[in-house]
């Protein structure tokens, strides 16, 4: 139900009739767009300017003589030209009113099945389990939800994997923890607490080693690797045993998997995140990683160098002479001298698995941007490696921020952990609502008397909606300032203002006691009486548009200005447009279907966010 597209095949035949490069003909249709302002028109054609030079003609010349070639359609008011050769479109009022009719009619809200689906397997959340989630994986967790729904929506076929670090150092922590440190009774009671609890006092204990052995201050300690601290030796001499397939540490690796997959469990639940399709982690892949190391030597993809195996990097040409090899950016590791795999071994060993497993077109990796190089020499080794069939695509997102701009600390100074976080959220959601249901009850405004249970479910929806839509609404690749008061506010950009403005649709009806339902299965004529309401029909036919764009681009936040466009539009309407007291009763028909439309919309839209709406708050 998307405009665009019915706008492109009315001037598609006049492009390709007037152009003499036929090949320029589909730029020239992605040159109309949205117009930004509603005085331009709805959308704008802005071709006739190439399009001119092209010709070597001026281009309102160009624009007038495209007018004059437009069929009688009843798409279109007549296009006016403007300034230097813009091509305004207005859409015809009884177009949008009948469209958006058939919008309200489709319980797919007017999004046009897919030519051709495709099938994705997105790789998001992936912590390194055995420690507490940081907040640093909320932002994969939240993006690859929505983007996993989104895709889902559009008709795409998707597998999620929730690659998780299964295998690494911080095993080696807990079974020496474990050796030399559990609380057997604390064990036997709570055995997560308790082994969460024996992580935190080994690493408490390597930082003050590192401290006494007045190793370089740095931010500590979120990587153990590097320092060589008695207690990190010992760490990692575990984690070697149990790669060596160590009966002992293997057996310890198997008590504590599950204990940890429980705890982010927990967390996912709490965020109310999709189940994933496969939890496949880093310790699946191991007994293949020898094989991809033997087939990438035989296939001279790798080489040994001193002892270690290495690809060589993003250039791809294998340095022949020590010279070119000084020149060459560094090569990738696949074994190290000592024998031990490396993470790259680990993401190729994966790849190749995916492939023969699911043979998708798209694999998406939702990850931070401080993996940007892993991943583009990743990449380029797959692909010499044969993975050229598949699409490859590092989804990116910015660091998550303090409100000052400062790196996330807890109050003891320690990078913040995500389930406090969200606890926190979810408090300040109950303050909200009461504030917002005080304010209202002041403004004489009729608020539902609520019992606790459906007031702390409102609370929850509040909070957790507040930490995704922050994170969602902002451009991904920026850096992200955690900021509870401004993503709690109820007015602006934010879920809470979504979540009344859908409640307040629903409110509508409550108030008049009118079931929605013929709204949706033999739906009134549409009138547009109002501008308010043209602009509203207008935004309401948009949906299709931004969930496309947001896909394509792997986008959240085009559908969060979406919403944001939507509310406005919404509340524009409610101060012109009487719905309940309209002046006849068509009117009325046609505004419910327009406000059962609206709350639709925004219930969908926020339910690709992965953000619960309820009915009344
Ligand atoms: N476990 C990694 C980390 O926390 C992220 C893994 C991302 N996925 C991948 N296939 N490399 O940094």
């Amino acid at each position: 139900m998307n405009p665009l597209p019915h706008l492109r095949t009315l001037f598609e035949p006049i492009l390709t009739q007037l152009a003499t490069n036929a090949a320029k003909v589909p730029d020239y249709l992605g040159m109309i767009r949205v117009s930004q302002n509603p005085e331009h028109g709805d959308y704008q054609a802005n071709f006739a300017m190439p399009l001119a030079k092209e010709l070597k003609k001026k281009p309102p010349d160009v624009a007038a003589e495209i007018i004059a070639k437009l069929p009688e359609n009843d798409l279109l008011e007549l296009p006016q030209v403007a300034g230097p050769g813009f091509i305004n479109l207005k859409l015809q009022s009884d177009w949008l009113a009948q469209q958006v009719r058939s919008m309200a009619a489709d319980s797919r809200l007017g999004i046009t099945p897919l030519a051709q689906p495709k099938k994705f397997v997105i790789d998001y959340s992936s912590p390194n389990v055995a420690k507490p989630l940081h907040v640093g994986h909320i932002r994969s967790t939240i993006i690859g939800d929505a983007l996993t729904r989104l895709l889902r929506y559009l008709g795409h076929s998707v597998i999620s994997d929730n690659h998780l670090g299964d295998w690494g150092t911080q095993f080696g922590m807990l079974i020496h923890g474990y050796r030399n440190f559990l609380v057997q009774e604390a064990y036997a009671k709570d055995p997560l607490r308790e082994l969460a609890r024996v992580y935190v006092e080994i690493r408490h204990l390597i930082a003050k080693e590192a401290e006494d052995l007045a190793i370089a201050k740095r931010v500590f300690p979120d990587d153990i690797e590097d320092l060589q601290t008695p207690t990190v030796v010992q760490c990692q001499r575990e984690t070697a045993k149990l790669h060596a397939g160590d009966p002992d540490n293997v057996a310890l690796w198997q008590e504590f998997m599950p204990h940890c997959l429980e705890a982010l469990h927990q967390v996912y639940h709490k965020l109310g995140i999709l189940p994933f399709d496969h939890e496949h982690g880093e310790s699946f892949y191991n007994p293949m990683l020898p094989g991809v190391v033997a087939d990438m030597l035989a296939k001279g993809i790798a080489f040994e160098s001193e002892g270690a195996i290495v690809v060589p990097n993003v250039k791809g040409n294998v340095p022949k002479t020590e010279e070119e090899r000084k020149k060459e950016e560094p090569p990738a590791l696949i074994r190290k001298k000592d024998g031990a795999f490396t993470y790259t071994t680990s993401d190729l060993a994966t790849i190749k698995y995916r492939i023969e497993a699911f043979q998708p077109d798209a694999m998406v990796y939702v990850v931070d941007f401080r993996q940007a190089l892993h991943f583009r020499t990743f990449f380029a080794q797959a692909r010499r490696w044969g993975c050229s069939d598949v699409a490859l695509e590092h989804v990116s997102f910015g660091a998550m921020l303090s409100r000052e701009g400062k790196p996330l600390k807890t109050r003891e100074g320690n990078a913040s952990e995500l389930l406090p976080l969200l606890d926190d959220a979810v408090e300040l959601g109950l303050r909200s609502y009461r504030e917002s249901y005080a304010q209202r009850k002041e403004f004489g405004h009729d608020v539902p008397e609520l019992s606790d249970a459906v007031i702390q479910d409102i609370a929850e929806a509040i909070g957790s909606g507040a930490v995704k839509y922050a994170d969602l609404s902002q451009n991904r690749n920026s850096d992200y300032k955690y900021d509870p008061e401004k993503m709690l506010a109820t007015e602006g950009n934010t879920a809470t203002y979504m979540q009344y403005a859908y409640a307040r649709c629903r409110a509508i009806f409550r108030k008049g006691q009118i079931d929605d339902a013929r709204f949706r299965s033999s739906p009134p004529a549409v009138m547009i009486v109002h501008p308010a309401e043209r602009t509203l029909c207008l935004q309401l036919l948009r949906f299709e548009e931004a969930l496309l764009s947001a896909a394509a681009e792997y986008m959240p936040h085009y559908i969060t200005a979406y919403l944001w466009d939507l509310a406005k539009s919404l509340s524009v309407f409610y101060e012109n447009c009487p719905v309940l007291t309209a002046e006849s009763p068509e009117l009325k028909e046609s505004r419910l279907l327009l406000v059962d439309l609206g709350g639709r919309v925004m219930k969908q839209a926020l339910d690709l966010l992965g953000i619960r709406t309820v009915e009344r708050m």
